[in-house]
């Protein structure tokens, strides 16, 4: 009797388990399926291809080291990381832009290593006054045992031997979604503290302890400089932002633009663990340097094409490290990538790729949901692809969110609308729609829906002269992705797929419908802001230009004005040459220099600035308005 309810018990848990996870395929997918091991794979033609879930490489948490005070130091137990730590003093105050100046090597013996503070950074190495003041902040750079550098971190202590480890600020603080009244000041904690930040003499406080800590700065003055202070248990950090304009002012302003700072080769800081942390430095030092209000950075930061999003999550930190000295005063706005791909590879018997789909659930393992996570952008996108007419069961969830990764601001006296054409991205898309997914370059009904609406807002919008729409893929792509973006070699054929299903509109009639919007129902939309092509380059779009294939026989549309596709996707990610296309006659300033685009906005008037942010050298100079 007892051995039968045992396994009775058994077969109910089992089928329990089983019908949860089977439950747990977004119906949005096709041929998605679990076995009764719980094994996830695709059926394509009767044979199984399985996803193998991987383990991390490393993860955040392992990465801090769990550092513990000592007598003369820090102790800090890596969890068996191969390799060596580098370490050195944060000039926290000393410098506007504060970064640890490295000075020690020491291995690492089963992950574990005693760091001396007390004899290494006495006089006259003290440059931060810790003797003194009783607290001071290490950075640390690990690598592994290839003389890979996989991570920049800090701890903060106090005392001034023995040492205690403190809460520490090991992202941020950041500042973002700056308006003329409000700005978000966030950053993330090694341990749960209460934080507060200080501005104006006001007093901004978490509700409770925590670790990430976002923090909405509001009633602010229009156009001012503000100081502000972030207090984290016994640390602080002051900076400064400055608000927008006054809506309807009209002051000059510059703004940033650049893309793709995925990992570069040769080594170093140019490969920090899935990130050109070199380039993307650099990138910041000219935005900043050259007074821009605002960066924006349209996709692929990282390497990516992840199952796991602790990798990912890991990845955009190292990229957000990099920028880090100069977000902490202009904000940062991104955008999705097909490199912030997320989510399950299908591999045949013979261990070959065969196929890969954006992750699930979507609240936690889809690309989109660890964007939201590691970023702060606007929230005020479309909902997501449900409730479109594909929608494959209405009031349930089927498709990832768009929060923070379509969305819209304004500065100035303009407005940047950033797209997802990598939505719900499934890689293999291209090639193989058994899966269903999104396509790379297609953007959504719901999403094409929300860009329509929010053209119109803006068109009305006294206070908006000019328009800027961002997405990573190009609508003419000039070298690297001919065969892919929004032209497919001009094969409208191509189409995202959903729950086996292929939508009605092609990628060239979803291309047009898109341009239709900003060419023709739009005064303002100066140009297209675009990436994916890791070079730098620029189309002026006119009624001239040949937009479509040979024998082409769907309605084509009429370009009633020109606008500018700007693509740089030139920030570090290795260069790709040109391509001939058929607006290659009207592709001009073709460079495959690291770039940044600098938007010099004066009322009415644009004038573009092109630099790149290693040599300094000015790739390109043009009035677009
Ligand atoms: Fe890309």
């Amino acid at each position: 009797m007892r051995t039968f309810s045992f396994f009775l018990v058994v077969f109910f848990l089992a089928s329990v388990q089983s019908f949860s996870q089977t439950s747990r395929v977004p119906a949005s997918y096709s041929n998605i399926k679990y076995d009764s091991q719980n094994q996830l794979y695709y059926l394509k033609d009767g044979e199984r291809l399985y996803s193998y879930p991987q383990e991390d490489e490393y993860t955040i948490e392992q990465l801090l080291g769990n550092p513990s005070g000592t007598k003369r130091g820090i102790y800090f137990d890596f969890k068996g990381f191969k390799g060596t730590i580098v370490y050195g003093l944060i000039p926290y105050g000393k410098a506007p832009h504060p970064l640890p100046v490295y000075r020690y090597t020491k291995p690492l013996y089963d992950g574990k290593v005693a760091v001396n503070i007390s004899n290494r950074f006495k006089y006259p190495f003290d440059f931060v006054d810790w003797e003194n003041k009783k607290k001071l902040s290490l950075g640390y750079r690990l690598i592994n045992e290839k003389g890979e550098i996989i991570f920049d971190g800090v701890v903060s202590v106090t005392g001034n031997g023995p040492f205690n480890v403190v809460p520490t600020i090991y992202e941020g603080p950041f500042v973002s979604n700056i308006t003329d009244t409000s700005a978000l000041i966030w950053f993330n904690t090694s341990a749960s503290v209460k934080a507060t930040v200080e501005v104006d003499g006001k007093l901004y406080s978490d509700e409770r302890k925590r670790r990430r800590h976002e923090l909405l700065i509001s009633g602010l003055k229009a156009g001012t400089k503000y100081d502000y202070t972030v207090t984290y248990g016994e640390m602080t950090q002051s900076y400064h932002f400055t608000t927008a304009p006054k809506k309807g002012s009209r002051k000059p302003f510059i703004f940033a633009y650049t893309s793709d700072s995925r990992e570069g080769k040769g080594g170093g800081e140019r490969d920090i663990y899935g990130t050109n942390a070199y380039i993307s430095k650099k990138m910041a030092a000219v935005a900043y340097s050259h007074d821009a209000s605002f960066v924006q950075f349209t996709g692929d930061m990282v390497n990516g094409y992840v199952t796991n999003a602790e990798e990912l999550r890991l990845q955009l930190t190292n990229w957000k490290k990099a920028i880090e000295p100069f977000w902490h005063y202009i904000p940062f706005y991104v955008g999705s990538g097909n490199h912030e791909a997320l989510g399950p590879r299908f591999y045949d018997k013979n261990g070959k790729y065969a196929a890969a789909i954006d992750g699930f659930p979507f609240d936690r393992n889809s690309s989109e949901a660890v964007m939201k996570a590691s970023f702060v952008n606007p929230e005020n996108g479309p909902v997501s692809e449900d409730n479109s007419k594909y929608d494959p069961r209405s009031k349930k969830t089927d498709f990832p969110s768009y929060s923070e990764n379509v969305y819209y601001y304004t500065y100035g006296n303009v407005a940047m609308v950033v797209l997802n054409s990598d939505y719900w991205y499934a890689p293999s898309a291209k090639n193989d729609h058994g899966t269903s997914g999104g396509l790379h370059g297609y953007i959504m009904d719901n999403q094409l829906e929300w860009l329509k609406k929010t053209i119109e807002k803006l068109e009305d919008d006294n206070n908006i002269d000019h328009i800027f729409v961002t997405q990573h893929t190009p609508a003419f792509p000039n070298g690297g992705h001919s065969r892919d973006d929004m032209w497919y070699s001009g094969d409208n054929s191509k189409r995202p797929y959903i729950a086996g299903k292929p939508v009605d509109k092609g990628i060239i009639e979803r291309r047009d419908e898109y341009l239709d919007i900003l060419i023709n129902k739009s005064t303002k939309v100066v140009a297209i802001l675009t990436g994916d092509e890791h070079n730098y380059n620029r189309l002026k779009i006119t009624k001239e230009v040949t937009i479509y294939p040979e024998n082409y026989d769907k309605p084509k549309i009429e370009i009633s004005r020109p606008i500018y596709q700007i693509n740089n996707g030139a920030c570090g990610a290795p260069y790709y040459s040109q391509e001939v296309l058929p607006w290659s006659d009207h592709t001009k300033a073709f460079s495959v220099e690291n770039a940044i685009c600098l938007f010099h906005v004066d009322g009415k008037k644009i004038k573009l600035e092109v630099i790149n942010p290693d040599t300094l050298n000015k790739i390109d100079e043009i009035e677009l308005r």
